[in-house]
């Protein structure tokens, strides 16, 4: 939500900021903008809309010339999408500019209180508090400035800070969102996200909650709130520059769709050994300790939260252990009943996901395990977290997760084998035909992919439809919740996802002749329950396109449409049949003219409540 760069050095700044803007676009693009420090005043162009607008408003001479500044890429929360409340913010004279990620929730006093001494707001943004803050209490010294105005701030941040009186200067501080330094050789970087400097330097330097950091060209420092220099390690990440373009592709989320089998690869890597068995090697939390656990609760939101609905399945159905589940939102401001056998899973492709956190901090003050899901290393989750289950898949830039789900469902299913092992609810044998056939999928996956053709020719007869309707039962239901969440997020035609058996009980009259029912039918225990399903979606002359297993011949005079996926056993389906669903909403949204990377109003990472 919103992403942050700042860039002191050598070099000119405005191209650096800028190709870090659009390595963070993901996280919003609402408006954007760069402050530059320039012969000591400072310089600000913003723009409404995506970083499209940025770069006109930037032609010419614009911020040219500057060694440091601030860029920003808005997701609106406090003030609509307009120039006024683009970041960054200047204060009263000018002199102090600021950017900001999170909210601070006191904002609406502070600004009174401030009113009432005399600064003038110009924009409707809860971040624009910061700045004057800042100016009130700069007297020469801007990291002292910096750190009074965060004693009078409360909710979560990420804002860095510059005054045209320190020419080389940055001052950023972080409360539970994203921010990370970029170390360079005369150079350095801050942003919310490592990609906005990883054409730059691998070099990376992890800010914590309640820091301050103090950077100029030569060194970066990391404060207390006391401003009590703190050690910090460098650690060298391994991604690759290349993964944050497209690499050919028209769309990242093509692109990602695509990279599934390679993600899955690396999900699976070194967990599976050929000796038998499974390896999870981050885990962390004792195996004594598991064998205990008597209920696994699941948080997560969005796409990870149908990830976490898979997981109820595989852990039932391998681990026999008593499984809850529940958006991170709601579970964090009810009263869950949890205990020191209870493992609680979050899931987090970003590991930044503010309801997540909250909701595993709470499991965690309640004596709770948590364990964190997650793709990205070193984020919030991971330190937030008893023990980490890393995806692996891999750079994700796309707004709708693909990849990501994907390597989510196999984390969970390795978790739920895990504990199997431990808990003996499958014998060795078992547990090796499954791992073996779970280290085939991404093959079948890659040839699935490569043959793929009716997707598209679906999508062309559909496309112009006002309304799909999903059904599915048993790991069918995630498979179907993701694949309406997909078509709704990218093409913004109105979906519902339903439990095959409950659509008596509401969405049936929803049906009229042709309309579009997508019913994931893969053979397996429940398949004759959806057929019965799939028969009165048809009673009312409905148009059906299922999913289904290759080879089944019978589901073809029951539907208009079928996209077969390869054959696997069922508890593994959902690893294959999200992906002609993810490529359905794609096609959809690509006939219709949308910007699927980019679908109004979301934002990958969502760090704020
Ligand atoms: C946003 C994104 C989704 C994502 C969800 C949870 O809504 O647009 O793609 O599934 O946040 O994010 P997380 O990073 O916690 O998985």
């Amino acid at each position: 939500m919103c992403g942050i760069i700042a860039y002191t050095g050598q070099r000119q700044c405005k191209e650096l900021l800028f190709q870090g803007l659009r390595k963070l676009e993901y996280r919003g693009y609402d408006s954007a903008g760069l402050s530059v420090l320039s012969n000591g005043h400072i310089e600000l162009v913003r723009a409404v809309g995506n970083l499209d607008s940025l770069e006109k408003e930037l032609e010419g001479d614009g911020c040219t010339g500057a060694h440091a500044g601030l860029g920003h890429t808005r997701w609106a929360t406090h003030g609509r999408p307009s120039t006024a409340n683009a970041h960054p913010h200047l204060d009263c004279t000018g002199k102090i500019s600021i950017v900001l990620n999170g909210i601070i929730e006191n904002y609406q006093d502070l600004r009174e209180k401030l009113t009432a001494e005399g600064h003038k707001f110009t924009s409707e943004t809860d971040a624009e508090v910061v700045s004057h803050l800042v100016e009130k209490h700069y007297d020469g010294d801007l990291v002292e400035a910096t750190r009074l105005s965060i004693g009078e701030i409360s909710g979560h941040y990420a804002f860095c800070v510059i005054h045209s009186g320190h020419p080389d200067l940055i001052v950023g501080a972080r409360k539970e969102c994203p921010l990370l330094i970029g170390v360079g050789e005369g150079e350095n970087f801050i942003a919310s996200a490592i990609p906005a400097f990883l054409s730059e330097t691998r070099d990376v330097m992890v800010i914590g909650d309640d820091e301050m950091v103090v950077m100029t060209p030569d060194g970066v420092q990391i404060l207390d709130l006391d401003k009590q220099p703190l050690d910090r390690e460098i650690t060298r990440v391994s991604w690759n520059a290349d993964a944050a373009e497209k690499g050919g592709y028209e769309t990242f989320m093509r692109k990602e769709i695509y990279e599934q089998p390679d993600s899955l690869t690396d999900t699976l890597a070194g967990r599976l050994p050929a000796g038998g068995g499974i390896v999870l090697e981050e885990l962390a939390i004792p195996d004594k300790e598991l064998a205990k656990i008597d209920k696994v609760y699941i948080v997560a939101c969005g796409t990870s939260y149908h990830a976490g609905l898979v997981g109820r399945y595989v852990l039932e159905n391998w681990a026999r252990v008593a499984v809850e589940l529940d958006v991170a939102s709601e579970f964090r401001y009810r009263d869950p009943v949890l205990s020191p056998t209870t493992l609680v899973v979050g899931i987090s492709q970003s590991g930044e996901t503010a309801d997540t956190l909250a909701a595993m901090r709470q499991a965690r003050s309640q004596g709770a395990r948590v364990l964190a899901i997650t793709n990205i290393m070193g984020s919030q989750a991971t330190r937030d977290a008893d023990g980490i289950l890393y995806t692996r898949a891999g750079l994700e830039i796309g707004v709708a997760a693909t990849k990501t789900h994907v390597a989510q469902i196999a984390a969970i299913q390795l978790l739920a084998l895990y504990l199997a092992q431990i808990r003996q609810t499958m014998d060795p044998k078992e547990i090796s035909e499954v791992a073996a056939e779970l280290k085939s999928i991404p093959d079948l996956m890659r040839n699935y992919l490569k043959n793929e053709a009716s997707a598209y020719e679906i999508a062309k007869r559909y496309y112009q439809q006002p309304f799909f309707l999903y059904l599915g039962r048993g790991v069918g239901l995630p498979v179907c919740l993701e694949g309406a969440l997909k078509l709704k997020e990218i093409s913004y035609i109105p979906t519902e996802a339903y439990a095959a058996g409950e659509m008596k009980h509401g969405p049936i009259a929803l049906l009229d002749k042709g309309s579009p029912v997508v019913v994931v039918a893969n053979d397996g225990h429940v398949y004759e329950k959806v057929v019965s399903n799939i028969e009165e979606v048809r009673a009312r002359r409905a148009s059906v396109i299922a999913v289904a297993t290759e080879g089944n011949e019978r589901i073809k005079s029951l539907s208009d449409d079928v996209m077969y996926i390869p054959r696997t056993s069922e508890m593994l389906s959902p690893l294959l049949s999200v992906v002609p669903l993810q490529l359905l909403a794609y096609y959809i949204a690509q006939l219709k003219g949308c910007n699927v990377d980019q679908p109004r109003n979301l934002a990958k990472t969502v760090t704020v409540e």
